[in-house]
């Protein structure tokens, strides 16, 4: 009999996705472990942000199926999907006139029931969210009027407090200072390993994501081109072939972690 642990926390088999007939994505399969942190890298064009948005049912695959948690996801309701997965997409884009604080609310929107509308613990939760991003300072500002790297903190906030089990997070760390990376996938780590939950990002510091990350998947012309644990992913021939890019890996000397060195 198949377990709970056993069953990933999200799947794709076979999947194709294209657009307007432009095949992206042929015939591809990936399993997602629960409770790990994953990671897609790859070139500009690669397929990244089209494989994670197929998982998070933004995207719908022409052939093969996506599961979660065992369920084919198309077949699962909208807002039970929203309380299992939480998406932060590549070019996310907030309702004019809307204060940091109202945004991030949003994501308790899929807890709430008519029997359960808006709660002292969905409150204490957006609090938690704002405290962790380094925004309760400008909760009560207009999100437009926020710097680019102040933006991208508000969408992690809103996504933390979805406190759905799987986080799908399309390059997180973009307009964001070497300082507030850092914190952002520290925190990504810290909800991963405090309440289990599933990771699944897109980067492209590949240093950080080794840092940060159980599983790096590279992605090439819409292909998995190496998998595995990021010391095995990392390697010179597999930088050379999926981002033409001749480098060493040498240990991190902080994390003995591989650090991408390119050559001059
Ligand atoms: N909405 C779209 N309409 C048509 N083609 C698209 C669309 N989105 C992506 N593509 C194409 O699909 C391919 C993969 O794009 P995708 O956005 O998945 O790449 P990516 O790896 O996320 O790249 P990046 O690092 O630049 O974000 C590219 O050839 C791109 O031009
Ligand atoms: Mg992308």
């Amino acid at each position: 009999m198949t377990t709970a642990t056993t069953v990933p926390a999200l799947e794709a088999r076979g999947i194709r996705v294209a657009y307007d007939g432009h095949v992206v994505l042929d015939g591809l399969d990936l399993s997602v472990e629960a409770g790990r942190v994953t990671t897609f890298v790859g070139a500009n064009g690669s397929g990244k942000s089209t494989l994670l948005k197929t998982l998070g049912r933004i995207l719908r695959p022409t052939a093969g199926t996506v599961l979660l948690e065992g369920a084919t996801i198309g077949s699962i309701g909208t807002k039970q999907v929203a309380r299992r997965l939480a998406i932060l997409p590549q070019s996310p884009s907030a309702p004019a006139g809307i204060s940091v604080r109202e945004l991030v609310m949003r994501g308790r929107n899929p807890h709430q029931t008519w029997a359960r509308p808006w709660s002292a613990e969905d409150a204490a939760v957006v609090g938690r969210a704002l405290a962790a991003t380094g925004l309760t300072e400008v909760a009560d500002r207009d999100v437009a009027a926020l710097s680019g790297g102040q933006r991208q903190r508000v969408w992690i906030a809103l996504v933390v407090a979805q406190e759905a089990g799987i986080l799908l997070l399309d390059e997180p760390t973009t307009f964001l200072d070497l300082t507030h990376q850092l914190s952002v996938l520290r925190l990504v780590r810290r909800i991963n390993r405090d309440s289990g939950s599933t990771v699944v990002m897109v980067l492209h510091d590949l240093s950080l994501a080794a840092r940060y990350s159980d599983r790096l998947v590279v992605l090439h012309r819409g292909a998995i081109v190496a998998d595995g644990a990021p010391e095995d992913v990392l390697t010179p021939d597999v930088l050379l072939g999926a981002f033409d890019l001749h480098a060493r890996v040498v240990p991190d000397p902080v994390t003995g972690t591989p650090l991408v060195v390119p050559e001059e």
